[in-house]
């Protein structure tokens, strides 16, 4: 239950798209921007399921969600720059950032409800500060983020003339009938807002590494030039993948990920619970943080190890999602597992009684 990996099975049409782009000869290079017509597709999911207003030029195509940040952290940061995160984070956005000589400002957001002090983000602020990242919904907390929320926000990026990088990987992972809400649908967003998405879960391809951001088409231009210098261009077929999945996938499709989800979710948290891993039913994404205390060993690190030789279970520690991780124990739990490894893992966790 450790990696985010999504167990689901690849849609048919996806699998049939990439299938015949390679009979059909579409391996060569594609733009460094990624193909036209993904990008057009991608675009218009957007529109459709937030109603925004973007088109291709909004639209990168990259290597994995994480390509695409890669690619707008480089065109938009320099060496220096200060980007807030929240704790708990997920530890790519950090090592992205530091890889670019970026310096990170964490602030901690507490369970259950991990919600922003909008005066402690102010008071974090300086002159050097860029731009503020946000995972929406969050891996590994779960927060899924208010519209109120994000005004506030907006009101905060444009006082200070900063950026925000909204991750929005986990947007169909919305639970309880709850709204996603996307940064780039705050008016006073769109000029300041890269979003980054992928197919690694809703299609469950994490292999496939076909990710996109969306942003002003300056920035997309910036960005694409990176991409061509680190990636060349996502994977051509697999682009014809995503696309089939795209023009062929009712919203009934996205609406049954986030019930199945739901269901798992239910399941596995009621059962850390029965055994004393106290954890909220989270709202969005697929990862539980849970309350490791009661587990042997003298910190996170040895209470998941001592889970793993117990029950067989494997969960990461919370030092993975803090830079300060010391009397924190937490440990994530990824719940996009199959039915059957799911009544497995809660079978294992009666080991601990
Ligand atoms: C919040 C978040 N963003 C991005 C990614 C990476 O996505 P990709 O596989 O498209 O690079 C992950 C994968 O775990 C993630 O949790």
């Amino acid at each position: 239950m450790a990696q985010g990996i999504c167990d689901l099975d690849v849609p048919q049409v996806v699998q049939e798209g990439a299938k015949e782009a390679i009979e059909n000869g579409q391996n060569i290079y594609t733009s460094a921007y990624g193909n036209l017509r993904l990008r057009k597709a991608i675009a218009k999911k957007q529109n459709d399921f937030y109603q925004q207003d973007v088109n291709e030029d909004n639209v990168l195509v990259s290597s994995g969600a994480t390509g695409a940040f890669y690619a707008m952290a480089m065109s938009l940061l320099n060496e220096g720059d200060e980007v807030i995160i929240f704790e708990p984070y997920y530890g790519y956005h950090v090592s992205t950032l530091q890889s670019l000589g970026c310096k990170i400002k964490f602030i901690k957001t507490v369970p259950p409800s991990y919600a922003i002090d909008f005066e402690v983000l102010k008071s974090h602020i300086t002159e050097e500060t860029k731009a503020l990242l946000i995972c929406n919904p969050s891996n590994p907390s779960g927060k899924v983020y208010t519209k109120d929320e994000l005004e506030k926000i907006s009101e905060i990026i444009n006082e200070n003339d900063m950026l925000l990088f909204s991750d929005e990987m986990y947007e169909h992972f919305v639970y309880d009938d709850l709204e996603f809400n996307s940064a780039l649908s705050i008016e006073g967003l769109k000029e300041r807002t890269v979003v980054i998405s992928g197919f690694s879960k809703i299609y469950s391809i994490t292999g496939w590494r076909l990710g996109y951001a969306i942003s002003e088409p300056e920035v997309i231009d910036a960005a694409s030039a990176i991409n061509d210098l680190v990636y060349v261009c996502p994977a051509a077929p697999l682009q014809h993948g995503v696309l089939k999945g795209l023009e062929e996938l009712p919203k009934s499709y996205y609406e049954n990920v986030a019930k199945e989800h739901q269901a798992k979710r239910d399941r596995f948290i009621k059962a850390l619970n029965d055994v004393g891993l106290k954890a909220e039913y989270i709202k969005g994404a697929y990862y539980v943080l849970a309350d490791i205390s009661s587990l042997d060993g003298k910190d996170d690190k040895e209470k998941v190890i001592s889970l793993l030789e117990k029950t067989g279970i494997a969960a990461v520690p919370a030092r993975a999602f803090y830079h300060d991780s010391e009397g924190i124990d937490l440990a994530r739990f990824c719940f996009s597992k199959t039915d059957a490894e799911i009544d497995l893992a809660i079978e294992s966790l009666q080991k601990l009684l």
